[in-house]
C-alpha cells in the first residue's frame, strides 16, 4: 500500500514547520500548512519569502513555486487530500496524542504522519491511534529543516518496518539525509552528540582550562571544519593515514580510550551559566541572532554546494 507523495501537510508554523514548508515548497510539492495562531499566516510568508532566494541558490526543483503554499487554520480542511503529514506542533504529549489520535481516525491509512518531535517517542505519541498506528513515525529534522539536510527517523513500537521504509524514500528522493534509529532515545542521537560535546566544553571552561570563546573556536575552526564533511569514523580513516581506519583501530584506539577516561562531568551552576553568557555576549560584535544565523546558512549552502562539486555528496 503506497501513494505517491506530492502533498504535504504542515502542522504547526513555528519554528520548525515553517522552514519544513520552505523545504517542501523549493522541492516542488504542494504544501498545505495549518495552525491556530492568529498571526501563522503572516509569520509563515514572512518566513517563506526571507528564506526563498537561498532556497533558489540551493537550486529549486521543477514546478517549485510560492503559489502552491496554501493556508488554513481549521485542521480538518487542511488535511484533505494529504500524501505524508509533517507535524510540527507544540512538544506536548497530550497535546500530540489527541493529535494523533483524530488524524488517525480521518486519514486514509497510506498516508504517512511524520512528527518532527525533538523529545518525545513515537510509542507514546501513537498511544491513542485505534486504526492505523502503524502509519505514524519520527522524522526528526535539524534546525533549520530547509538548509540542513539530517533527517533522524525512528518508530514506535507500532509504526510498521513499510512505513520507516517509505518515509526514508521519502526524504532521500528529496536530497535529505534520513538516517534510521533502531531504537528510541531521548534527543534521538544528533542532540545527544552536540550534549557529548557540550558537557566537556563546560567541563573544561567550568576547570578553568580556557574561555567560552576558545572553546568555541577550538570546535568551528578546529575539528568542526571536518565534521561538516565526513563524520568521526571517517576521520579517523584519514588519521590512520596509509594504514587508514585498520591502522587507527590497532595504535590509536587505545590512547584515545586513555583521553576518554578522562572526560568529565560539569557542574552546571549559575556562575558556570553566566560564564558561558558572557562568552557568548563576547562574540556577537553587536550581530543579531538573525544576522548570525544569515551568516551561517550562507555558510553552510556555500559547503553543501562545494561537496556536489567535489563528489562528496
Ligand atoms: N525548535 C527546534 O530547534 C526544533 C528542532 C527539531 C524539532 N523540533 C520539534 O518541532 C516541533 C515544533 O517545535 P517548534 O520549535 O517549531 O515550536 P514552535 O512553538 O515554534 O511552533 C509550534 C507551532 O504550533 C502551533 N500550534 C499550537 N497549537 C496548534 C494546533 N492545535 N494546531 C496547529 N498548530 C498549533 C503554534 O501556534 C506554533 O506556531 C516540536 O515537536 C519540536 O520538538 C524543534
Amino acid at each position: 500500500m503506497s501513494r505517491d507523495i506530492k502533498k504535504v501537510v504542515v502542522i504547526g508554523t513555528g519554528v520548525i514547520g515553517a522552514s519544513w514548508c520552505a523545504f517542501y515548497l523549493a522541492k516542488g510539492l504542494d504544501v498545505v500548512a495549518t495552525d491556530i495562531a492568529p498571526t501563522a499566516k503572516a509569520s509563515l510568508d514572512a518566513y517563506i519569502n526571507a528564506a526563498w532566494p537561498m532556497l533558489e541558490e540551493l537550486g529549486l526543483s521543477p514546478g517549485a513555486s510560492l503559489n502552491r503554499l496554501g493556508f488554513d487554520s481549521v485542521l480538518d480542511n487542511a488535511l484533505k487530500g494529504a500524501d505524508l503529514v509533517q507535524e510540527c506542533g507544540p512538544e506536548r504529549i497530550d497535546f500530540k496524542q489527541d493529535l494523533y489520535r483524530h488524524m488517525d481516525e480521518i486519514l486514509p491509512p497510506d498516508v504517512i504522519i511524520a512528527s518532527s518531535s525533538s523529545g518525545l517517542t513515537m510509542t507514546d505519541i501513537q498511544a491513542k491511534c485505534e486504526k492505523h498506528p502503524e502509519r505514524c513515525v519520527i522524522g526528526h529534522p535539524f534546525n533549520p529543516p530547509h538548509i540542513i539536510p539530517l533527517v533522524e527517523v525512528v518508530g514506535g513500537a507500532k509504526t510498521s518496518e513499510e512505513t520507516i521504509a517509505r518515509a526514508m524514500a521519502f526524504y532521500a528522493s528529496l536530497g535529505k539525509k534520513p538516517i534510521r534509529l533502531f531504537k528510541a532515545l531521548a534527543g534521538h542521537v544528533a542532540n545527544r552528540f552536540q550534549a557529548a560535546l557540550y558537557k566537556e566544553m563546560l567541563y573544561l571552561i567550568e576547570e578553568g582550562v580556557l574561555s567560552v570563546e576558545d572553546a568555541d573556536v577550538a570546535v568551528s575552526y578546529g575539528p568542526g571544519l571536518r565534521w561538516g564533511v565526513m563524520g568521526q569514523s571517517l576521520q579517523w580513516h584519514l588519521g590512520g593515514g596509509a594504514g587508514g581506519i585498520d591502522h587507527f583501530m590497532e595504535h590509536l584506539m587505545t590512547p584515545l580510550q586513555g583521553i576518554m577516561k578522562t572526560l568529565g562531568e560539569p557542574k552546571v551552576d549559575d556562575k558556570l551559566k553566566k560564564d558561558v553568557i558572557a562568552g557568548v555576549q563576547a562574540q556577537l560584535k553587536g550581530r543579531s541572532v538573525d544576522e548570525l544565523a544569515d551568516a551561517e546558512n550562507r555558510v553552510i549552502l556555500g559547503a553543501l554546494a562545494l561537496r556536489q562539486k567535489v563528489g562528496l555528496a
